[in-house]
C-alpha cells in the first residue's frame, strides 16, 4: 500500500454550516500528522479543472465560524462520466495527491465511491449536508444549523400568524427526507408535519387543523417537507382554503436561509471531530469510509452502507407531534 504523504480536501453538493469548520479540521489535523494538505475547489468540478491549491494553518485561519465553504462548491455532472473521472485522475497524478477527503451529501459520497473503485485512490468521506439523510451517522454536519434557522423563522411567523389567526404552511428542505420537517415541527410547536415518508393524507391534514379549531386554537402552523412525494406545499393549502373557508392560509417558503449562516456550537463540534477523525482514519488504513457519528462516538461506516442504505425518520419522532399537538 502507498506510504500517505499529500491529501486533497474537497467539499462537494449543496453547502452546508460547518463545512469550514471540517476543511480546518482536516487541514490542521494532516498538517500535525506531517501530510502536505491540497484544496481543491468547486468540488470534483475543480478536480476536472485542474482548481487546485495548497493549504496551510494560516489558510484556515478564523474559518470555524463562518458559514458556506472556503473552498467553494458544485454539484459535477461531469464527474458522473467515465470521461469527466479520468480528468480528475489526471488533476490528482499533477498534484501528487496519495488520498482524498470528500466533505458532502449522498451524491458526493457516491461519486467518491466510484472514484476510489475505478481508480484505486483512498477516498474518507465526511457526512455535510443540512438534509441530515445519509445512513451510518446520527448527524450531518449542518443539520442542527438549519434545523435552529428554521425553528427560529416558524417562531417569527408565529407571532403573525397568532395575531391574525391564521392558518401556516411553512415548506422547508431537505430533499427526499423528513428530519429537518418532522424535528422543526416538534421544536416548534407545529400542529403537523408533511414528510415524505408518511404519506399525509388531505383527510389527515383536514383532522390535525379541525383539532386545533376545535380547541379555539386561533393560529396553526404546518411544516411541509419539500419533497414532491409530499404533495407540494400548494396543493395543501389550496385544500385548507377549501375546507376551512372561514380561515386565513398563508404560505412561506423558507428556502436558501436554511444553507446559510453561522454554523452552530454543534455543528462546529462534529466537525471538528469527523475531521480530525478523517485524517485518523487514512492513518489507520481506512479506505473508502465515511467518518460517522453513532451514540457521541466516531464511528467508520463503509461507503457501500452510507450510500445504499435508508435512514428513516424514527416513528418516536412521528408520535411525539401527534400527542403534542392534541
Ligand atoms: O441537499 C441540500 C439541499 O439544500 C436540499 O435540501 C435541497 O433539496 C437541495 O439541496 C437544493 O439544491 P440546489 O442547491 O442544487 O438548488
Amino acid at each position: 500500500m502507498k506510504q500517505i504523504s499529500t491529501i486533497g480536501v474537497l467539499t462537494s453538493g449543496g453547502d452546508a454550516p460547518g463545512m469550514n469548520a471540517a476543511i480546518r479540521a482536516v487541514t490542521r489535523s494532516a498538517l500535525c500528522a506531517g501530510l502536505k494538505v491540497v484544496g481543491i475547489y468547486r468540488g470534483f468540478e475543480g478536480l476536472i479543472n485542474n482548481e487546485c491549491g495548497e493549504l496551510t494553518t494560516q489558510s484556515v485561519s478564523n474559518i470555524i465560524q463562518r458559514g458556506g465553504t472556503i473552498l467553494k462548491t458544485a454539484r459535477s455532472k461531469e464527474f458522473m462520466t467515465a470521461e469527466g473521472r479520468k480528468k480528475a485522475y489526471q488533476t490528482v497524478k499533477r498534484y501528487d495527491i496519495d488520498a482524498l477527503i470528500i466533505i458532502g451529501g449522498n451524491g458526493s459520497l457516491t461519486g467518491a465511491e466510484i472514484f476510489a473503485k475505478e481508480y484505486d485512490i483512498p477516498c474518507i468521506g465526511i457526512p455535510g449536508t443540512i438534509d441530515n439523510d445519509i445512513y451510518g451517522t446520527d448527524a450531518t454536519i449542518g443539520y442542527d444549523t438549519a434545523l435552529n434557522t428554521i425553528v427560529e423563522a416558524v417562531d417569527k411567523i408565529r407571532d403573525t400568524a397568532c395575531s391574525h389567526d391564521r392558518i401556516f404552511f411553512v415548506e422547508v428542505m431537505g430533499r427526499d427526507a423528513g428530519f429537518l420537517a418532522q424535528n422543526s415541527a416538534i421544536a416548534a410547536g407545529a400542529e403537523a408535519a408533511i414528510i415524505p415518508e408518511e404519506h399525509t393524507t388531505y383527510d389527515q391534514l383536514d383532522d390535525f387543523i379541525s383539532r386545533g379549531v376545535r380547541k379555539n386554537k386561533n393560529s396553526s402552523i404546518v411544516i411541509v417537507s419539500e419533497s414532491p412525494a409530499s404533495g407540494g406545499i400548494m396543493n395543501y393549502a389550496d385544500r385548507m382554503k377549501q375546507a376551512f373557508p372561514d380561515y386565513d392560509v398563508r404560505v412561506t417558503i423558507l428556502g436558501y436561509l436554511q444553507r446559510g449562516g453561522k454554523p452552530s456550537a454543534y455543528d462546529r463540534i462534529l466537525a471538528s471531530r469527523l475531521g480530525v477523525a478523517a485524517i485518523e482514519a487514512l492513518q489507520e488504513g481506512q479506505r473508502n469510509v465515511m467518518m460517522g457519528i453513532d451514540n457521541d462516538k466516531v464511528v467508520y461506516v463503509p461507503f457501500s452502507r452510507a450510500t445504499k442504505m435508508d435512514k428513516p425518520v424514527e416513528q418516536e419522532l412521528i408520535n411525539i407531534l401527534g400527542v403534542l399537538s392534541n
